[in-house]
């Protein structure tokens, strides 16, 4: 099952690049960059990922991208990811961005896209893997600081395959965005947002219904309204699903307590996915892996978790059909 898991062409449509750092290279960039960070060795730092809830995650991720300060840097923190994911039969990656992260560390918004957009022609060329790019927004602070940060965004709109909603959830709901996510559709730009992760099923509902989103980032909570779970599958809403992350943000005790399951069962639209795979125990492969441990699925189910997240891509229709093809000859 490994090497089948393995070889399976998966395209991953829910990733913060900014938690892909993993230690060594954070260590790597403090040194490059002359930052100080409160750790010793990368073993500590590892350790220090006990998560208790989404918050207590967010502090250490922003923490660590404070070591990312040139366009150098925002490349081969890419890269690096990059060449893992495709190492792990990752053949599509999107990925979330978070800029205002960034701007309020004095790193401005050219400094992000180039180093970037560097990455991602490198990965076509040198790994034939396909990218996409999010700019999320982020929830915890002023709306009016998203729309900002969006129009000074305007050099690098083509660029952008959609925008994105997450960090705080509860207490920072949907309705907050209306405005900049209006614009974004005026744009011609697709929309997602993070969504039942840690807040309630209303927050997927106003995600749908105010921000016009194409996908739900999580939304694993959608199980507590039946009326919701039945409106998201007749109109075929895509879940970007999570797996290890919601195990190591508590937002489930345990994996064999994930309600995966359930909402498959509920003939839901999903994908897997590794959200911040360098502080939630591993990648893509680790996240299908540790799905087949718990439920014991079929090679048929990943197949279909692998077809819904090329249908639900932010590619071309040539490619889309490529990576069809690609998975139809690896069974
Ligand atoms: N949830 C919300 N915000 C985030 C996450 C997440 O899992 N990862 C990075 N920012
Ligand atoms: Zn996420």
């Amino acid at each position: 099952m490994h090497d089948f898991l393995k070889r399976l062409p998966k395209a991953e449509l829910h990733l913060h690049i900014e938690g892909s750092l993993e230690p060594e290279l954070m260590f790597a960039l403090a040194e490059r960059n002359g930052v100080s960070l409160p750790y010793a060795s990368v073993e500590e730092v590892r350790s220090a990922y006990d998560f208790t809830d989404l918050q207590s995650f967010l502090d250490l991720y922003f923490q660590g991208m404070s070591v990312l300060r040139t366009a150098e840097d925002f490349h081969d923190l890419a890269m690096d990811y990059f060449r893992r994911a495709s190492d792990e039969g990752v053949v599509h990656v999107e990925m979330h961005v978070d800029p205002q992260a960034h701007l309020a560390r004095g790193v401005e918004l050219p400094v992000v896209m180039e180093g970037l957009s560097l990455a991602r022609r490198r990965a076509q060329r040198e790994l034939g893997m396909s990218t996409a790019l999010i700019m999320a927004f982020l929830r915890d602070r002023p709306a009016e600081e998203a729309i900002a940060v969006m129009e000074s965004a305007a050099p690098y709109w083509e660029m952008l395959d959609a925008v994105g909603l997450d960090s705080a959830e509860r207490g920072n709901p949907p309705a907050k965005f209306v405005e900049v996510f209006e614009r974004a559709r005026q744009l011609g730009i697709a929309r997602v947002a993070h969504a039942g992760e840690e807040g309630p099923p209303a927050y997927i509902r106003e995600a749908l219904d105010l921000l016009d989103v194409s996908r739900i980032d999580h939304g694993v909570r959608c199980l507590e309204d039946p009326d919701l779970v039945a409106r998201l599958r007749d109109e075929g809403v895509v879940l970007t699903v999570c797996p290890l992350s919601n195990v190591r943000l508590r937002v489930v005790e345990r994996m064999t307590d994930h309600p995966l399951p359930q909402l498959l069962d509920a003939g839901l639209r999903l994908t897997l996915n590794s959200d911040d795979p360098a502080y939630f125990g591993g990648g893509m492969l680790a996240n299908f892996t540790a799905c087949h441990e718990a439920f014991g699925w079929s090679k048929e189910i990943f197949i279909q978790l692998a077809e819904t997240a090329i249908d639900a891509a932010f590619i071309s229709e040539a490619r889309r059909l490529e990576l069809h093809r690609q998975l139809a000859a690896c069974h």
